[in-house]
């Protein structure tokens, strides 16, 4: 008689080696990772150069919450809550702009750009109670910057940036900490999946056979081994690059022109390096040019992704457009691999919902040769140590 296979059996690998595909579609799950994940890591906000200017500002969720990123008159990038302190009104409604101020539209109380009170309408109603203007600033939130990125942290509690980071910010503290960067690319879009989805799928190389340009252009994909190695880092950071060897991307072999004009510091032609913190943010760099992931995380199967490119400040018009052709070629939003792994996240998303396959493997071993799942492993090790259960037997 034929043995039927039942979809609810674990698989028959260590505990660290497989995810109960419940934490991609669970309602508590997902509001438990914004209370223990979102509101107490260190999360990417944006590219300082899209708040260049004192007044500079821009809006951006974290945790579900609206906070301000605002730079001074003394040039310094802060963060505020973004609630007034009159009624608990949005003080500030736009995406991003610059102001001189900020004027609360609901009974125009008026803020500073250091968050400090300026002003309150009709004050003679408050004489009676002496209300004390000091103490009524935007609540600060914790905003700190390395290599350009701006990271905020509502846990005032955490430690600072460069220690959450770690030894992983070795990985691109040249290629974006030492020349000016400027974000050139922008665009969002709402996928119908996880987001530790389209986390997983920036981290992990096995899926590189899914991409027609990449099963040409990196000798590697269908075969054994490869120069370029995961690095693993505390805190359930990853990255993947080369200290040498033919780790290049060969783009001829696929068709397209090469992107080594214009390589960042630190970086060879056509070389890619990828840095995954944890919990959401890719950093990808080919050569000349960068793309940053982040992510607001909606509900279990609804996710914002915000997409960047980086080139350099001061680039002339013909080695702007290299950099934009080289971005676009792959990851615009009608590049050749951007679109491809949506269509896969999207795809696992709906069939998690079923629950006919409770588990998803990640038991790759080869000593971290791209397609080893080593850094999958770490990243749910750490979701593991922020959320107390394993994401395996969910206990
Ligand atoms: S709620 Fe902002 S001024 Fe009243
Ligand atoms: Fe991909």
């Amino acid at each position: 008689m034929v043995e039927l296979l039942n979809g609810h059996d674990r698989p028959r690998v260590p505990e660290t080696h497989y995810l109960d595909n419940r934490i991609f579609t669970d309602d508590g799950i997902f509001r438990e990772e914004q209370e223990k994940i979102f509101a107490k890591v260190w999360l990417f906000a944006c590219h300082e150069s899209e708040i260049d200017q004192p007044g500079d500002f821009r809006c951006v969720t974290i945790a579900g919450k609206s906070v301000i990123l605002v730079r001074g008159p003394d040039s310094v990038v802060r963060g505020f809550h973004n609630i007034c302190r009159h009624r608990a009104a949005e003080v500030v409604r736009e995406d991003s702009g610059n102001a001189r101020m900020f004027t609360c539209f609901y009974h125009h109380w008026t803020y500073g750009l250091k968050g400090e009170l300026r002003g309150i309408s009709k004050p003679e109603g408050y004489e009676a109670v002496h209300l004390d203007r000091s103490s009524l600033g935007l609540v600060p939130v914790r905003c700190e910057i390395l290599a350009g990125l701006v990271f905020v942290n509502l846990d005032h509690e955490a430690e600072p940036l460069r220690d959450f980071i770690g030894e992983i910010a070795r990985g691109f503290l040249e290629p974006l900490g030492t020349i000016r960067l400027e974000t050139f690319h922008f665009h969002k879009a709402i996928l119908k999946t996880n987001w530790k989805l389209w986390q997983d799928n920036n981290s992990e190389r096995y899926h590189a056979m899914l991409h027609v340009a990449n099963r040409r252009t990196l000798p590697w994909v269908l075969g054994k081994t490869s120069p370029m190695k995961l690095r693993i880092e505390a805190r359930g950071h990853s990255g993947y690059w080369a200290d040498g060897g033919e780790a290049l991307v060969d783009y001829a072999k696929g068709g397209y022109t090469s992107g080594a004009d214009g390589a960042l510091p630190g970086m060879r032609g056509d070389e890619m390096r990828v840095i995954n913190l944890f919990p959401d943010l890719m950093i990808n760099i080919r050569s000349n040019v960068v793309r940053l992931d982040r992510m607001v995380p909606l509900g279990p199967d609804r996710t914002l992704v915000e997409w960047r490119g980086l080139g350099v400040k001061g680039d002339d018009d013909k080695l702007r457009a290299i950099r934009i052709r080289q971005h676009n070629l792959f990851w615009g939003p009608t590049g050749r691999n951007l679109p491809e792994d949506v269509l896969a996240v999207e795809s696992q998303a709906r069939a998690m919902h079923s629950d006919e396959v409770r588990y998803s493997i990640i038991a790759r071993e080869e000593n971290l040769n791209p397609t080893d799942d080593a850094n999958i492993r770490a990243y749910y090790q750490e979701w593991r140590r922020r959320m107390g259960k394993s994401p395996a037997t969910l206990a």
